[in-house]
């Protein structure tokens, strides 16, 4: 993990600060003094260019965490709450635009903690909260709160960014957890939960990843919504909200063991995998001991966008077969559609077909029955919002792709065909759609709108899939020999 290893520049945790002292109450805890709440009239100031990577402004009492600014990347500067054993951020503020870290930067309290730049543009606020004191719990919650009220005004707990920690809350009206690199995202629903690719800025969030309370009742319309919490035990449970009741345990590899005073989390992590790490006094890192997915080649991106990815070895290839892994990408990654601005017309586009490719996340994709490969590819092609296409001729399944293609996986099966969409860059030569195209695309609109399936069926398949969760069935029909990679495949291979 590249942000679990301990950067040692934190661990001169005295940055060069201009603190209003005159605000900060000292307490004397172990060893030293440090600021353990922030009062109003509160103002601390980022030097232009710290050496330190996190300038520590408030402390925790147990001297484990401390918020303050925070280096993120070469030279960016956004607020933190960081694990200062492993120099870990548990929680970020992520502004929409992240301050310069080779500009001044104030951070003020007054009724509100505000973060603004040198031309005292706000890069970051608590929106309409009103509060006497800011003070760093043990559980490392950045607390907000009035003197006179026991609930907080604001607290970090409720605004994740990408790692839950031991005894948040994370429910369905919490912000997503976001990965760090704002590729992913982890929701819950009201009886599951679901890790998402994010395209376009959230508008395109296909699911790659699901997981079901195991006693909630889908079907059941007064059950209160589920919420999932990290327990120091070692597991993530799943419980009804008001009452509380357990409806699932996903437990980790060290439930067994009782471990007691270790430290948790819980961290959508850039590959776009749920991991779970803990830490022990002592420890040189993160240990993870429970993550979501456990193939690499089940990862929605593990091999980049067109990317192949081969099981067993995890081995990258590009689906159009004339580029090695060596570059970094096989295509540019795409974040929106096809469509043109001006109406159903789609833009122009090359298509790499290919033989023995499936999708991984297929359980995630509403598929389409009883088509010929032709059908399916057709389907695609003549739809601006679909990126591709994948056919299983084994069980007559087709699932379309209405999001960017990132990284297939490899299936020794013939009867496995893919279809895909590549943008073309529009060259000064060829910026309007050439006629070849044009009468193909006009062709296959015309197959498009001859399918019955055309306009009811995304009711259908919404309807069907509900159903077919339901039922607990068995994704396809026909099992391939990918469902025995995935049992045979090493279940303890980290990567
Ligand atoms: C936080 O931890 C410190 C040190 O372990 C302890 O003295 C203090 O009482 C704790 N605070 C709370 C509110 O539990
Ligand atoms: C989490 O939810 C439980 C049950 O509703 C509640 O008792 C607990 O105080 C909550 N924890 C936090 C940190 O809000
Ligand atoms: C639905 O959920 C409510 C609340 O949990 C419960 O009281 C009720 O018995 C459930 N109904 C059915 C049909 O299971
Ligand atoms: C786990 O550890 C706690 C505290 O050390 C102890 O009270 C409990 O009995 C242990 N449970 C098991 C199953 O070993
Ligand atoms: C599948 O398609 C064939 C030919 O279009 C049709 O005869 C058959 O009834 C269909 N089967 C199902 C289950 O829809
Ligand atoms: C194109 O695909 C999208 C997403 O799958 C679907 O909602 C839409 O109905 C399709 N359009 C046509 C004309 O089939």
């Amino acid at each position: 993990m590249r942000r679990g290893k301990g950067d040692p520049a934190i661990a001169a945790v005295m940055g060069v600060l201009c603190v209003a002292s005159a605000v900060l109450v000292v307490a004397g805890a172990k060893g030293g003094e440090l600021t353990t709440q922030l009062l109003n009239g509160f103002t601390a100031t980022h030097a232009a260019g710290a050496a330190a990577a996190f300038e520590p402004l408030l402390y925790a009492t147990n001297g484990v965490f401390a918020f303050g600014f925070l280096r993120v990347g070469t030279a960016s500067l956004d607020l933190a709450v960081v694990h200062l054993p492993s120099s870990f951020p548990l929680w970020r503020a992520t502004p929409a635009r992240l301050g310069d870290w080779s500009r001044p930067a104030t951070l003020t309290f007054d009724s509100s903690l505000v973060l603004t730049d040198e031309d005292d543009d706000v890069l970051w606020r608590t929106l309409d909260t009103i509060g006497d004191v800011v003070v760093l719990l043990n559980s490392s919650n950045l607390v907000l709160r009035r003197y006179s009220k026991p609930v907080p005004a604001w607290q970090s707990f409720h605004n994740p960014s990408d790692t839950l920690v031991l005894d948040q809350n994370f429910t369905a009206s919490s912000p997503p957890l976001i990965s760090s690199n704002r590729r992913f995202a982890f929701r819950l629903g009201k009886t599951y939960m679901a890790l998402h690719m994010e395209f376009n800025g959230g508008r395109t969030t296909p699911i790659y990843w699901q997981h079901t309370a195991l006693e909630a009742q889908p079907q059941n319309a007064t059950e209160p919504p589920v919420y999932g919490r990290l327990d120091g035990r070692g597991f993530f449970g799943l419980y009804l909200e008001g009452g509380g009741q357990k409806v699932d345990v996903l437990s980790f590899d060290t439930f067994v063991q009782n471990l007691t005073g270790v430290f948790r989390r819980m961290t959508l992590d850039d590959d776009g995998n749920l991991r779970a790490y803990y830490w022990t006094d002592g420890a040189k890192g993160w240990i993870s001991d429970y993550r979501a997915i456990a193939e690499r080649c089940e990862l929605p991106a593990s091999c980049g966008a067109y990317g192949l990815c081969v099981p067993g070895t995890a081995q990258c290839q590009c689906l159009d077969n004339t580029t090695t892994s060596t570059s970094p990408q096989c295509h540019a990654g795409e974040t929106a559609d096809l469509c043109a601005t001006d109406g159903r017309q789609q833009l122009d586009f090359d298509v790499v077909r290919r033989k023995q490719v499936s999708v991984a996340y297929k359980e995630e994709l509403p598929p389409e029955t009883n088509r010929t490969a032709e059908e399916c590819e057709a389907a695609c092609a003549g739809n601006c919002s679909c990126w591709g296409a994948v056919y299983n001729g084994a069980s007559g399944y087709c699932y379309l792709m209405d999001f960017p293609v990132e990284t297939l996986v490899y299936e020794a099966d013939d009867r496995k065909v893919g279809y895909f969409k590549v943008r073309k860059v529009p060259s000064p030569k060829r910026a309007r759609m050439s006629p070849g195209v044009a009468a193909a695309t006009a062709v296959l609109s015309l197959i498009l709108a001859g399918l019955a399936a055309a306009g009811a069926y995304s009711g259908y398949r919404l309807w069907e899939r509900r159903r077919r969760k339901r039922a607990g069935m068995e994704q396809e029909l026909v099992p391939g020999p990918y469902k025995d990679l995935k049992t045979m495949g090493s279940s303890n291979s980290s990567f």
